[in-house]
């Protein structure tokens, strides 16, 4: 039997991922060390390979089958745009893509303007912009602390994800718009799902069960 590989979103959702993975008998112990520096773990026992990767390059391993399942969050995969099957929504990791801003910048919406919108999500805001809103818009790509663009006057709005709301309140912003909801999901790499078919059958059908 060979390895099944899965790639995991380090950070929060890798250590759900890996709560739900103990409740249907799949036990990563080494993994669960914060401070190993080693990339990849093995269980013998199960033919199960795994590693903690950056969330976007979870698609891009799935794509390619150098992982056979991957977990990562709903952003990402809008953003990555990569073949790959989307096959369950795990249910944790829940917040949302929004446009967000000054209470000022509303009108900007409304009324179409060219405007300039920074996020971290280029595709995710093009494509809203263009192809849902049909308002021309110029993209600026930021890495992080995204909030701070319509502060300083970098862009008019920006295109972020909102959990709990909190960072854009303390720093003066609104949601303005909802674009999508968000959780964390599995994916599938296209051969995997026929070559594996029984074995990732059984293991999302255990996983369907606990969630
Ligand atoms: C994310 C997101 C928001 C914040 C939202 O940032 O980009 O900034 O969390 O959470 P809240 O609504 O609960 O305040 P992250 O922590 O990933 O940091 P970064 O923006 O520096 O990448």
């Amino acid at each position: 039997m060979r390895y099944l590989t899965f790639a995991l979103a380090k950070g929060r959702l890798a250590y759900k991922t890996l709560e739900l993975l103990e409740k249907i008998g799949v036990n990563m112990e080494e993994m669960k060390d914060k401070n190993t520096r080693k990339l990849i773990f093995t269980n013998e026992d199960l033919k199960i390979r795994m590693f903690l990767s950056k969330a976007s390059d979870v698609p891009t391993y799935v794509e390619y089958g150098a992982a056979d399942i991957g977990v990562v969050g709903k952003d990402t995969i809008l953003e990555e745009g990569r073949k790959l099957y989307e096959v369950m929504d795990l249910g944790f990791g829940k917040c949302s893509m929004c446009v967000c801003g000054p209470e000022s910048a509303r009108e900007y919406l409304e009324h179409q303007q060219l405007i300039r919108v920074a996020s971290k999500y280029p595709n995710i805001a093009k494509d809203y912009f263009n192809h849902k809103k049909h308002q021309t818009v110029e993209i600026i790509k930021l890495h992080g602390s995204v909030e701070l663009a319509p502060i300083v006057g970098l862009s008019e709005v920006i295109v972020d994800i909102v959990e709990t709301g909190t960072t854009l309140k303390e720093n003066g912003l609104k949601v303005l718009e909802e674009i999508c909801p968000l959780s964390a999901r599995i994916v599938v790499n296209q051969v995997s799902m026929k070559m594996e078919n029984e074995r990732i059958g059984q293991l999302l059908g255990a996983l369907k069960k606990v969630i």
